[in-house]
């Protein structure tokens, strides 16, 4: 039997009448659980912590408030993310900032709006912070970002922590010793420890207990005690019925117990562990609306089902071959079923957001709810074709928002004009 589909209780074609397709939709309260879950993993275990949101997944002020409410920590990788945690108001402190060209200009402004942690990826890097905090006369708490020669078994993209990897310091050639050597021996510098992360959408307890040893193992190599390790994110989840993540609790002991034992063995005390999660927090509660409008089919080989949005909205499908799947919005029972393709409205052939589901025979004008496309859909849309990119609403308490503004014709030329030579 099909149901109305719903979003924190309310209708998802109410929302799709009363703010227009595509839409993103945030079940709030889901979001929040899921970051609750995480902090609750360290409390059961009582240790010292910091759950990071790896906001490069979805970022936008309203998101940074509920984070911020959350108690939550916040991971930034651009000034453009620093600048929007300034407008959410988030504590600087709480904000570590991670990314493998930072600017001078974008370490200038960490450096004056205060933000707690840089997590120095290279040289050049170590450098120019150590140059920019000499002339403001300041220090600086920074985690050294080392590539820990771990591959996790997940899309090539997004694989960070192999050896062949254009993030962290190296640790066989001896880089890592080396910027250990030289951060430890600043005057503005303050080491706090070691960071790594191994990838993204990554299911296998073993990628980050190998991780949290690793890091443990490197410390001791480069002859420090470690205040912090902070073992990045990755933390997979559900997109379709073929993903079984395990829950947060069940990876964040695996992650504790590995640097407890690993630190236990060497009689180092148990430091700070810090993770830094994005995916798994904004991915799960986050909905893309659609409306149904054309469709070809071709006798005996396959049904095209179009939607009013695609690949400028969700890159993912067309970008990793990643799967989701869709529901109607609507109860559907009295309907036929068929298999379908589900494409967007870009000009590319490529531009497919399911590639085969069997679903309710679609109508021109029914809404189509995408399930899991809370993490890196928003925060990677295009203005391809000169589409608008869709508003973000946030649900709670029975109550909608709109969060980010649906964008306009206007503002697709805001920034153009005339040409004049
Ligand atoms: N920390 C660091 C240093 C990272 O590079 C990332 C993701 C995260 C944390 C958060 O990872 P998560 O928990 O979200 O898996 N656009 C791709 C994902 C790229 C991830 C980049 N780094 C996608 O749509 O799958």
């Amino acid at each position: 039997m099909s149901e109305q589909v719903k979003i924190a209780g309310v209708a998802a074609t109410d929302l799709a009448r009363e703010y227009g397709t595509p839409l993103y939709v945030y079940d709030v309260p889901q979001m929040r659980q899921q970051m609750r879950d995480f902090k609750q993993a360290f409390e059961n275990r009582d240790v010292a912590y910091a759950v990071s949101y790896a906001s490069k997944a979805f970022a936008t002020v309203a998101m940074y408030e509920v984070v911020k409410q959350e108690g939550l920590h916040l991971d930034i990788v651009s000034g453009g993310e620093l600048y929007t945690a300034r407008r959410a108001d988030f504590p600087m402190e709480n904000i570590s900032f991670n990314g493998n060209n930072k600017s001078a200009e974008e370490l200038q402004m960490a450096i004056d709006y205060g933000v707690g942690t840089v997590i120095v990826d290279n040289f050049y890097e170590l450098n120019l912070l150590e140059d920019l905090l000499k002339q403001a006369n300041k220090t600086q708490d920074v985690l050294l970002r080392v590539s820990p020669g771990i591959s996790a078994h997940t899309h090539e993209y997004i694989s960070t922590g192999q050896v062949d990897s254009k993030f962290g310091f190296d640790v066989d050639s001896g880089q890592m010793v080396e910027a250990v050597k030289l951060a430890l021996a600043s005057e503005h510098l303050n080491v706090l420890g070691l960071h790594a992360h191994i990838g993204s959408q990554i299911f296998e307890e073993a990628g980050f207990q190998g991780v949290a040893t690793r890091l443990v193992e490197l410390a001791e190599q480069a002859g420090f005690v470690p205040k912090v390790l902070d073992v990045g994110g990755g933390f997979g989840i559900r997109y379709t019925e073929d993903d079984q993540p395990l829950p947060p609790t069940t990876l964040v002991d695996d992650i504790i117990t590995s640097i407890e034992t690993a630190t236990q063995a060497r009689d180092l005390p148990m430091p700070e562990i810090w993770i830094e999660p994005g995916r798994s927090i904004a991915g799960p509660s986050g909905y893309s609306l659609y409306t149904v409008g054309s469709r070809k089919d071709l006798p005996g080989m396959r049904h095209y089902v179009a939607v009013d949005g695609g690949m400028g909205d969700n890159i993912r499908p067309a970008l990793y071959q990643a799967d989701y799947e869709a529901e109607l919005a609507e109860p559907a029972d009295d309907r036929e079923t068929e298999s379908v393709r589900l494409v967007g409205k870009y000009c590319e052939s490529g531009d497919i957001l399911i590639d085969e589901q069997t679903l309710p025979k679609l109508e021109p004008g029914d809404v189509v709810v995408m399930n899991a496309t809370g993490a890196y859909g928003y925060s990677m849309a295009s203005n391809y074709n000169r589409n608008p990119r869709p508003g973000v609403v946030f649900v709670e308490n029975g109550q909608s928002q709109e969060v980010v503004q649906r964008e306009t014709y206007a503002d697709m030329v805001r920034l153009d004009h005339h040409y004049e030579l």
